[in-house]
């Protein structure tokens, strides 16, 4: 009985030596070129399935309906994923069908995943694979987004998914002939309204502008789809783009008959008194101010949802920004719910008077 044991000790001992050793002698493969064996495939994604499966339990869906999260996504998802899974505007070369495993495409593969797992495999990547983590941890909004996104890909037309993703392009006689994605793909005022998570530029402050594309650079405000934007761009043409959009008119947008005017009242009070009791500041004593700080933006006419969605990022402390964005922090530190419903609601109809 002993001396099983003692042998049953040497092999346990001995087993992890023999496979380093195996390891060292350089006969184990890593050759991409002749594949996987089929089991290898097989265990590779059915380890993968089974991580995604149980990570995703903890997950809580949110409502995915706005049909607003699409267009922002459609864009990112045409500068950021396509070069792997291919799009209706692009198909996948050689060089990336050649990587272990190849990255598949996605109108196939997205059915067989819950609205959670896609969450989970958008927001984190997978390991040892190529497919890549969502560019910042911190905007799960923005994962959310994709994920409502991949949810209408496998229903999309050529023409479905030219409009959602801007790019510009559709030939006369059902031709395609796409540009890649601009800034006015996702930004273009005519795509745009107060449903819209994408922000107005046009008329906005240049220093407010050009504050805001140094920080998505340097990733001191978090935003997984402005980062890709503008991490191709070299520094010396950020002040250009500032300018242009500056330079640009805002359009004002029809007024909406069926926004509630005592919404709009409750939001200009806050907007000009705030609400000393809550520590709320007044918004104008810093915001269009004539003769104020030319990097603090324009707020008015900006999209409802995009301003109420900043004003949440502002309070759950993830916003970021320049140097300046510590004291919007603590503006909104102390907004309700409905303060936020109603500010977001007068400043979209409000007309801007400066700086
Ligand atoms: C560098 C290439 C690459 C890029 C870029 C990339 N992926 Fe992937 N992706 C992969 C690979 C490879 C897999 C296969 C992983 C596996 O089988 O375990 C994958 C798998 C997936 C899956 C799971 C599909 C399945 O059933 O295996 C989803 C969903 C997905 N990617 C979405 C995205 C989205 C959304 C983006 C852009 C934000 C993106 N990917 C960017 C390479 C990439
Ligand atoms: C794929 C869609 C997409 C593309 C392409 C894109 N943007 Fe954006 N942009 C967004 C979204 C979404 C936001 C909001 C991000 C956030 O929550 O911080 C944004 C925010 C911004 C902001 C901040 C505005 C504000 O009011 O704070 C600026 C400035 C900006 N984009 C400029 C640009 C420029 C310049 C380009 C071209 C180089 C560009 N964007 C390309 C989607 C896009
Ligand atoms: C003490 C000055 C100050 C006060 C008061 C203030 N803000 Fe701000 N706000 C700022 C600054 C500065 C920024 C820009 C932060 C950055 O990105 O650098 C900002 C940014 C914003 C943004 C983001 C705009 C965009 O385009 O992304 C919104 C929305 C906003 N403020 C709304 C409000 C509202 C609503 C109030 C009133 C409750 C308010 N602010 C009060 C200074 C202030």
């Amino acid at each position: 009985m002993t001396i099983r044991w003692k042998y049953l000790i040497i092999l346990i001992v001995l087993l992890p030596l023999l496979g380093l050793g195996f390891a060292w002698s350089g006969l184990m493969g890593v050759r991409a070129s002749t594949g996987h064996w089929a089991a290898t495939d097989w265990f590779l994604h059915w380890v993968m399935k089974n991580s995604v499966r149980t990570a995703a339990l903890s997950v809580d869906v949110p409502s995915l309906d706005d049909p607003a999260l699409v267009p922002a996504a459609a864009g990112h998802f045409e500068s950021g994923c396509a070069i792997c899974h291919g799009s209706p505007a692009q198909g996948r070369s050689d060089a990336v069908l050649a990587m272990l495993p190849p990255p598949p495409d996605l109108k196939e593969k997205v059915p067989s995943w819950s609205d959670a797992q896609l969450f989970e495999i958008v927001k984190h990547g997978v390991r040892f694979t190529g497919m890549p983590a969502w560019p910042t941890q911190m905007r799960d909004d923005e994962v959310w987004a994709m994920v409502a996104f991949l949810r209408k890909l496998p229903q999309m037309d050529a023409n479905a998914y030219f409009q959602a993703s801007g790019l510009h392009g559709i030939g006369h006689a059902g031709e395609v002939s796409p540009l890649p994605i601009t800034c006015e793909s996702c930004h273009a005022d005519k795509k745009l309204n107060n449903g819209s998570i994408i922000p107005r530029l046009a008329g906005q402050s240049e220093a407010y502008l050009l504050n805001s594309l140094k920080a998505y650079a340097a990733k001191q405000r978090p935003s997984g789809i402005m980062e890709v934007a503008v991490g191709t761009l070299p520094e010396e043409g950020l002040p250009e783009l500032a300018k242009y959009y500056a330079g640009q008119k805002l359009p004002l947008r029809p007024a909406q008959p069926s926004v509630d005017p005592t919404l709009v009242a409750k939001g200009q009070e806050l907007a000009e008194k705030g609400r000393p009791a809550d520590k709320v500041p007044a918004c104008l004593s810093c915001h269009e101010k004539p003769g104020g700080n030319p990097a603090y933006p324009r707020i008015s006419g900006q999209n409802t949802a995009y301003i109420a969605r900043q004003l949440h990022l502002f309070q759950t402390g993830v916003r970021g920004g320049s140097q300046f964005n510590h004291l919007m922090t603590e503006a909104a530190k102390n907004l309700k719910e409905e303060d936020i419903t109603a500010l977001a609601t007068f400043f979209a109809g409000r007309e801007s008077v400066g700086p």
